[in-house]
């Protein structure tokens, strides 16, 4: 019997996924564009068995309304491919758990590298990442390491949207992303509900679909001859715009907290008052995610450690590869 162990890491978007152009299969509206981070890692053992049920254990919470994704996510795979076994998952994030930190991205990428290791599929990386997306649609750029793209697609059955990977770790060994952690509780919107919401109640939604598209090829090509400041505007346009959208959604979403405002404003005041080279970016949770260069990371954090109300800090540089390693022996759920 085969045990696989995976490692994989959460994918910030610098232009962002927000809204589905088919809600059961998770196409998006708009292609998206991220980074792996380091700091942001999940590691998740994966065996199959005889067992009447899908055993799942995450960050040893025994929720069970957390385990239903993830045993739809195993009964879509049963059905897809003829498999008749059940799994034993056991997922651990190795950060604040913590709303809006994208653990599900990683979860389900680790869920879809595994289940395709563990049961031989032989999947190519680009039908993982479209495996992956039926999880969580931001789960499909977290099957990659480095800096990667999710591709909209315009197939009706999805098998054109999928992640490729565009940069690996290395291409920019200075890039730096700091979280400022500001909660540990749950969101109280997800942002599946919420992206529905937003398509569905803002009217500034349309323009933002146009001006992603636009920003698109240009953060590809800053990414690609490591232009900071572009890269930095163009992302943190990008974020304005959706939050713009949430905001605007009815009812309206607000995922920030009067912590999350302190730090985006005291980023924005380094950046104009001292010419510090940082920006901003958040996802549907209260936490900030600032961009910037491995000199000025520790001015920063030291910043950001003076804001009352940041419970943590995390340091991340642009993560490698998932790792998938093997077991063999006799396992007994
Ligand atoms: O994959 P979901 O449904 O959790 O959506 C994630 C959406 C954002 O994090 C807000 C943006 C993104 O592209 O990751």
């Amino acid at each position: 019997m085969k045990k696989i162990h995976i490692t994989t890491h959460a994918n910030l978007a610098l232009i962002k996924y927000w809204g589905k152009r088919d809600e059961a299969l998770l196409l998006p509206c708009t292609s998206s564009f991220g980074i792996s981070l380091t700091a942001l890692k999940t590691t998740t053992t994966l065996y199959s068995h005889a067992a009447d049920e899908d055993l799942i254990q995450l960050d040893g919470n025994n929720n069970a309304s957390l385990h239903i994704p993830i045993r739809k996510f195993f009964d879509g795979v049963r059905t897809r491919f003829g498999i008749n076994t059940k799994f034993s998952i056991l997922s651990k994030n190795h950060f604040p758990t913590a709303s809006g930190l994208a653990s599900s991205a990683s979860g389900f990428a680790a869920l879809a590298l595994g289940v395709n290791s563990v049961c031989e599929l032989g999947l190519s990386m680009q039908e993982i990442s479209v495996l992956a997306r039926t999880g969580s649609g931001s789960a499909a750029r977290s099957i990659h390491g480095g800096v990667v793209l999710w591709h909209k697609g315009q197939a009706l059955d999805g098998h054109d949207s999928f992640a490729q990977p565009m940069f690996n770790a290395s291409w920019w060994p200075e890039l730096r992303v700091i979280i400022a952690v500001t909660t540990t509780q749950e969101k109280k919107i997800s942002s599946r509900a919420g992206a529905t919401a937003s398509k569905e109640t803002s009217s500034l939604y349309p323009g933002w679909l146009e001006r992603s598209k636009e920003r698109l090829p240009k953060i590809i090509e800053a990414v690609r001859v490591r232009n900071f400041h572009t890269m930095g505007q163009l992302a943190e346009a990008d974020w304005t715009d959706m939050r713009d959208v949430m905001l605007d959604t009815k009812p309206s979403l607000n995922y920030w907290t009067e912590v999350s405002w302190a730090v985006i404003n005291k980023i924005i005041a380094l950046r104009e008052q001292s010419g510090l080279a940082t920006y901003i970016t958040t996802d549907a949770g209260p936490h900030v995610k600032v961009l910037c260069l491995a000199p000025d990371a520790p001015r920063i954090q030291e910043e950001l450690r003076t804001i009352p109300g940041v419970l943590s800090i995390l340091e991340s540089c642009v993560a490698d590869e998932p790792t998938i390693e093997e077991e063999y022996g006799n396992f007994i759920p």
